[in-house]
């Protein structure tokens, strides 16, 4: 018989979160591996080789499900790195650090074949380089990095929109310019998702009218949509590539080049809410159990 097994979790609680939370627990209890539920690294500290939290120390569980904020503080990211040095981690570290940087994504995407926007990036000092491409891209989008819900993304429609915003860009101190060249697409995208390799679901996004970006926090809604071959192999490979083991692909269809191309790799893709359900997004119970199994399989212990 095998040993029990325990895991920590940290998953987010609003928009259904919590239901699927019970979920996951109730269906994990099942395969004998316990859960110690809303462990929020900020309330965590590390000491002489474990990392605490209350009395229990993390690095002695058999996995940390981390499924919670994208946005984590230096600190919770500190000890995310720590903690997944002792114990597998979903995600692992270095596959949500590696989403959660939009840069890096398109450029390991990029490096092997999967089509992402053309980009710049360039060292603060060198925005002059900025006023090359735009003669060449036609239009162009500043993205913040780090950034989501379509946050901080400015359209850049020509010369003059830049030199207006040099200066403020300037003023904000960053360390580097990245932009994208502007993809000509019809306003709506796929979200793909993707657990352990295998295909969850696939829906829509549609911009409102009066705005370009696609996101529901900028205003877009969700519709129904299925995914094709192509797009399914596509969002399979980026995860793999980026390494992570959930992951939610966002793609667009480029009208010029006529090809799918990955905006980026979501790597705390949401699960969907109550008012979605009732829209006939179906996937909760069919992606539940893809991490369960996934759990189960990266806690088996090998008899020694
Ligand atoms: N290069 C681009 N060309 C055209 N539209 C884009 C481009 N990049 C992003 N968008 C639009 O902006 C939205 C948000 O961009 P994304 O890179 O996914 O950042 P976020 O993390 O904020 O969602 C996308 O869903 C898409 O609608
Ligand atoms: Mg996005």
């Amino acid at each position: 018989m095998s040993k029990n097994r325990t895991i920590g979790m940290w998953l987010y609680n609003n928009g259904g979160g919590d239901k699927v939370g019970k979920k996951i627990i109730k269906k994990l209890k099942d395969r004998n591996i316990d859960v110690i539920d809303n462990i929020n690294l900020r309330k965590a500290v590390a000491k002489n080789g474990n990392i605490l939290y209350n009395d229990i120390k993390l690095n002695k569980l058999d996995l940390f499900f981390s499924y919670n904020a994208g946005e984590q503080t230096q600190y919770q990211m500190y000890l995310y790195k720590a903690l997944n040095r002792a114990i597998p981690m979903i995600n692992s570290y270095d596959s949500f650090e590696l989403t959660e940087d939009k840069f890096h994504t398109s450029f390991v995407l990029g490096n092997k074949g999967i089509a992402t926007a053309d980009y710049k990036l360039c060292h603060r000092d060198d925005g002059h380089e900025l006023k090359k491409i735009i003669k060449k891209w036609d239009k162009m989008v500043y993205k913040p990095t780090d950034g989501w819900g379509g946050l901080g993304l400015t359209k850049i429609e020509n010369e003059a929109s830049l030199d207006m915003l040099m200066p403020f860009l300037n003023q904000m101190d960053l360390r580097y310019f990245y932009v994208e060249k502007f993809i000509k697409y019809d306003n709506t995208d796929f979200r793909v998702d993707i657990v352990d390799g295998k295909f969850v679901a696939c829906y829509g996004r549609k911009a409102n009218g009066t705005d370009w970006r696609t996101n529901v926090t900028s205003g877009g809604s969700v519709f129904m949509r299925e995914a094709n071959q192509d797009i399914i192999d596509i969002a399979i490979k980026a995860c793999k590539l980026c390494g992570v083991d959930i992951g939610g692909v966002d793609i667009i269809y480029d009208l010029e080049k006529e090809e799918y191309v990955v905006l980026e790799v979501n790597g705390i893709p949401a699960f969907a809410t109550p008012e979605q359900e009732k829209m006939g997004l179906d996937f909760n119970n069919k992606k539940i159990k893809l991490i369960v199994d996934l759990i189960d399989k990266k806690t088996q212990k090998k008899d020694l």
